[in-house]
């Protein structure tokens, strides 16, 4: 099988991260997953944002935690990128959900909750995997291996990911024995061998950001399972000409 494109955050060269215009012109260019990030507000709210504070990708500052979603939704998220998006809003995870139900997508939701260990994130979050019928496309992913345990605490067939930046040894055994069932690596981590013992456990490997020609090629010519990448339409049009499809 080849390796699958999962845009990261979005189209998120081509639109402001994690917003409704990103996800729709990455649909639009045919990725086949979308990659977002969760943190929750107040309220306790599932909304999506990369970082924990909405100081670089919106008009306000402070942390995501001390907003509640009506005020969330007061802020601009789009001019920081450009003016064409001024007035763009957060969006919920709901609303994503709800969006992304009528589409032929899969779906990479990491939790947000390596810094901020938000209170019962995971269930929250698989709820409304449940409620919008989504949980058998979706992968839960987390820089957070007791996030990891939680999550196959409340559903062990969910499928799940470790994210990591660092290399160790034994990873890909550690991630298993948490329950994960892929391992979502950094770039730099990636190579044949680590493909190969990913492939021997029966993980996934799968692995980000990928925006580079000469990286998505390597990505591609290994068979990692994806990458994640902010442009979906040079990852597929890469893809295609390497398999001359
Ligand atoms: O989920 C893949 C990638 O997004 C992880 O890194 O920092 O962009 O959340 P980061």
């Amino acid at each position: 099988m080849s390796t699958m494109v999962y845009a990261h955050r979005g189209a998120s060269k081509h639109a402001p991260e994690n917003t409704f215009p990103a996800f729709q012109s990455a649909f639009e260019m045919g990725a086949e997953g979308i990659e977002t990030d969760v943190q929750l507000t107040r309220d306790h709210i599932p909304v999506l944002i990369h970082d924990e504070k909405v100081n670089r990708t919106s008009s306000g500052i402070g942390f995501v935690k001390d907003y509640t979603y009506e005020q969330l939704r007061k802020l601009d998220f789009g001019s920081w990128f450009s003016p064409k998006y001024t007035g763009t809003t957060i969006l919920s995870l709901e609303e994503f959900l709800a969006w992304s139900s009528r589409k032929k997508l899969q779906l990479n939701i990491e939790l947000k909750n390596n810094v901020i260990d938000y209170p019962e994130l995971e269930k929250r979050v698989y709820d409304l995997l449940i409620k919008y019928k989504v949980a058998g496309r979706t992968t839960i992913s987390s820089f957070n291996p007791a996030s990891i345990e939680r999550i196959k605490h409340i559903d062990r067939k969910l499928a799940t990911a470790l994210l990591t930046s660092q290399s160790k040894k034994g990873l890909v055994e550690y991630a298993r024995e948490l329950g994960a069932n892929a391992l979502h690596i950094k770039y730099r981590l990636l190579s044949e061998k680590l493909v190969a013992k990913c492939q021997e456990k029966d993980m996934a490997v799968r692995v980000y950001t990928v925006n580079k020609t000469a990286h998505m090629r390597k990505c591609f010519l290994l068979k990692s399972d994806a990458i994640f990448t902010d442009v979906p339409d040079r990852a597929l049009q890469l893809r295609d000409s390497l398999f001359d499809l």
